[in-house]
């Protein structure tokens, strides 16, 4: 049976733009949202625009989260914990989950160009802590912004995968190079997403500074 890939928080734009290009890429997805119904009507957008056989179900964020085998997080910072909180006792042994999230101060309110102190190192870090030890992590696309990821065109970023755990981070990869233009770079160890995610700050201050709404990373001098 296929494998079936969960976008927890599917409904946003990152989510949403990530379920686009792994769908079109032939994966199954499964959209999570904390009303069903908002994840079916964007399932159903998402089949329109793709069209063909595009496998895309709707789901509230515990359903979509008990079926999948892999899991990618995008939901707002401020929303993680009380999530995988709710998400506990839900997640089958050897699920990969993903995490995207950046702990931007505008999750709380604050500035988008500015990051939250989290007490664990980075939002990866904080959800390591909330998951159980059988399910792995990996964490990545914090650096690809949900513009470039809705468009039609291949995407112009590098994509670094930071995980404590290797099949986390081979089959994190993997994904990564499914989106056309995206390269993905083995980012080391989980305590590297610090680094990463506050790249994402940076980007959005580029963003508004040359008023543009895709910028992303390069890297010279690496082969993949
Ligand atoms: N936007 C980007 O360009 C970008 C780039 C890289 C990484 N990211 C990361 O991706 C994540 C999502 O970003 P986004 O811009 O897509 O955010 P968003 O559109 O504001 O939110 C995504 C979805 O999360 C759900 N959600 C909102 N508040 C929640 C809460 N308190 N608890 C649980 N679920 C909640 C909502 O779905 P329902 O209402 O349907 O549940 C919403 O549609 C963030 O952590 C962000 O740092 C974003």
């Amino acid at each position: 049976m296929a494998r079936k890939i969960a976008i927890l928080g599917g409904t946003g734009a990152e989510g949403s733009g990530l379920a686009y290009r792994l769908a079109k890429a032939g994966e199954h997805i499964l959209i999570g949202s904390r009303e069903a119904s908002r994840a079916q009507e964007t399932a159903g957008l998402l089949r329109e625009r793709i069209g063909g056989s595009a496998q895309i179900q709707g789901l509230d964020n515990p359903s979509a989260a008990a079926a999948c085998d892999i899991a990618v997080l995008t939901v707002p910072f401020s929303g993680v914990v009380v999530l995988l909180k709710q998400l506990k006792s839900v997640w089958k042994q050897g699920t990969i989950v993903i995490d995207t999230t950046v702990p931007l101060a505008a999750s709380v309110g604050g500035a988008a160009t500015r990051m939250l102190g989290v007490w664990q190192g980075s939002a990866a870090e904080q959800t390591r802590e909330l998951l159980p030890a059988s399910v792995s992590l990996a964490a990545t696309f914090q650096n690809l912004s949900a513009e470039s990821l809705s468009a039609d065109t291949p995407v112009d970023c590098d994509v670094l995968v930071c995980s404590d755990d290797e099949k986390a981070k081979q089959v994190a990869s993997e994904l990564v190079t499914k989106i056309p233009g995206a390269r993905a770079f083995n980012g080391g160890k989980l305590e590297n997403a610090r680094i990463v995610e506050s790249l994402t700050a940076l980007l959005i201050g580029l963003n508004i500074r040359y008023k543009v709404h895709g910028a992303g990373i390069r890297f010279t001098g690496l082969s993949t």
